[in-house]
């Protein structure tokens, strides 16, 4: 069910930079929130395309808030330390594993990624289906390969959580077979044909769902 690896839908984590950030541009804080993140390679993946995208400025200002039910409870000790096997990087890029990643010392088959990443990242562990948001005024929600594990009410509440917990105008990215509930319709407007990229309408935001 924790399936998951470096760079995996490279086309969403690229909409980041390229299209939700730039419809956001004029704020110097951007809050992300990704929901169902698994050991990290998610993560930080977004976050390296991130730093390889943005100035040193925007980049500063990118806040990453990530949490997993995490059923092995080992998840928080391995993104806080940041460190993966070699059989778990082999989706990373060369280039950027010798950018980011150091091999350890002591143990040959374990990469360590650049503690200016580790230290970006808030994790916590969190039950999507508590209805508990992690926070609030979240400018993105991504949550990949996360909804299909839930019937169709719990993926109406949880996405109504991800609303509540969204800016006025905030976006909600799932991978490229997840749509939401069509009951939501009114809530979000798809913004591309080829993406599951969503964003908040908010006029049926006068009060909460
Ligand atoms: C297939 S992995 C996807 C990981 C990552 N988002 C990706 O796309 O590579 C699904 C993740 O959803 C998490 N998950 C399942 N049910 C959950 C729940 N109720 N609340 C939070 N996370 C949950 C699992 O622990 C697992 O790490």
């Amino acid at each position: 069910m924790a399936f998951t690896f470096f760079f995996r839908d490279l086309d969403a984590i690229e909409l980041i930079p390229g299209y939700v950030l730039p419809s956001i541009s004029e704020k110097k804080i951007i809050k992300i929130w990704d929901a169902g993140c698994a050991n990290g390679p998610e993560i930080y993946s977004i976050l390296i395309h991130l730093k390889e995208t943005l100035n040193e400025e925007q980049f500063k200002g990118i806040n990453i808030f990530a949490s997993d039910i995490d059923n092995s409870n080992s998840f928080k000790k391995i993104i806080e330390e940041g460190t993966y096997k070699k059989n778990q990087i082999c989706s990373v890029p060369s280039a950027i594993l010798e950018k980011y990643f150091s091999q350890d010392k002591e143990n040959p088959d374990i990469y360590i990624i650049s503690e200016n990443l580790r230290k970006k990242v808030n994790y916590q562990k969190h039950d999507l289906l508590s209805l508990n948001s992690i926070g609030s005024d979240f400018d993105l929600i991504i949550c990949k390969h996360v909804l299909q594990h839930f019937n169709h009410k719990e993926q109406v509440d949880v996405v109504k959580m991800f609303y509540n917990s969204l800016t006025d105008e905030g976006f909600l990215l799932c991978e490229f077979s997840q749509e939401i509930p069509e009951y939501l319709n009114s809530h979000f407007k798809r913004m591309l044909p080829e993406q599951n990229l969503y964003r908040k309408i908010c006029s049926v935001n006068e009060k909460r769902v």
